[in-house]
């Protein structure tokens, strides 16, 4: 298996916090973040993660909704800077009045923001957009450290829990192997649903396979119901800890003879186990494009979008 970046991760996520200088940030009443597919999962995780401290709306589009203002902190995250929906939406988001911060690691973002007098934090590169998640991750991180503070020894537990990731690659190719040949339909704790978007959006460009997401309770009222008969997917039950309502859908799927992938996510608190099931979970998918035959780095159908986008 070809890691990838995966190896430097916790090395770069430790370089990143806290190294990162900014100018004076206005307390927000909520944070807006901006970015799409591997720069917009950092948005995902940090909702799950502070979304019951501070609210976080994530932005995946080129608009911002009617309540942005001064009031909001915008931070925009493209890893290649040159993103259309990031940029628009983070300019709409300043003409409402909130202070936009840009995560990047160059492009149209980072020459246009710096032009406007937007502060920037540019981060290393890595192999492709999503393999620089860490950097994306915790300048992110900083900012809101900085803006409303973040709990340091979660962070830290969050960076051990990478480590420990990567101990556990044949757990990885285990998952990897089951999923070969079917669409993952990824059951998750809601609590930490950013692993399966990630998971999922890993499977798309990694794997060039499809997958379906059901966070659960509200899967319990509409995905379960597929049980009912037989389809070419296979099923993917994601624990994060104590939950009835995850073991009630654990014993349904066993009355109907559903024979899930299972993995309980490693790690003390939710950061901690988001970051334990993305670093896994995309091992896994870089296993399944090994045994597939096919490149996890080059997505040609969003390079021809993204042309065709301007
Ligand atoms: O991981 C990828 O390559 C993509 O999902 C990109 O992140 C996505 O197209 C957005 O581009 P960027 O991250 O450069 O803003």
């Amino acid at each position: 298996m070809n890691p990838l970046d995966y190896r430097q991760w916790p090395t770069t996520s430790k370089s990143i916090y806290g190294s990162i200088k900014l100018g004076p940030i206005p307390r927000p009443s909520s944070i807006l973040i901006t970015g799409m597919g591997g720069s917009g999962i950092v948005g995902d995780v940090l909702r799950d993660y502070l979304g019951g401290r501070i609210p976080i709306h994530v932005v995946k589009d080129l608009t911002v909704p009617d309540w942005v203002d001064a009031s909001t902190l915008t931070i925009a995250i493209s890893y290649s800077g040159n993103t259309s929906e990031t940029i628009c939406s983070s300019l709409r988001a300043r003409e409402r009045g909130s202070a936009v911060i840009g995560v990047t690691t160059g492009g149209i973002m980072a020459s246009e923001f710096r032009r406007l007098g937007i502060q920037v934090v540019q981060v290393p590169t890595a192999t492709a957009p999503r393999f620089g998640f860490p950097q994306l991750l915790y300048a992110a991180l900083s900012i809101i450290d900085d803006a409303v503070g973040v709990n340091g020894k979660e962070v830290e537990e969050s960076i051990a829990a990478q480590e420990e990731a990567l101990r556990d690659v044949s757990l990885a190719e285990y998952v990897g192997e089951q999923l070969l040949g079917a669409v993952p339909y990824i059951f998750i704790d809601s609590r930490v649903q950013g692993v399966a978007v990630r998971f999922k959006n890993d499977l798309n460009e990694n794997a060039k396979t499809p997958a379906i997401v059901a966070p659960i309770p509200e899967a319990d009222h509409n995905d379960i119901v597929t049980l009912m008969m037989r389809h070419s997917v296979k099923h993917v039950l994601i624990k994060a800890g104590p939950n009835p309502v995850m073991e009630a859908v654990e014993s349904v799927f066993a009355d109907f003879s559903a024979d899930p992938v299972k993995l309980e996510l490693k790690g003390d608190g939710l950061l901690a186990k988001e970051l334990y099931g993305i670093t896994l979970l995309g091992m896994a998918t870089l296993h399944m494009a090994e045994k597939l035959g096919v490149d996890p780095v080059r997505t040609d159908p969003i390079d021809l979008l993204k042309k065709r986008l301007g």
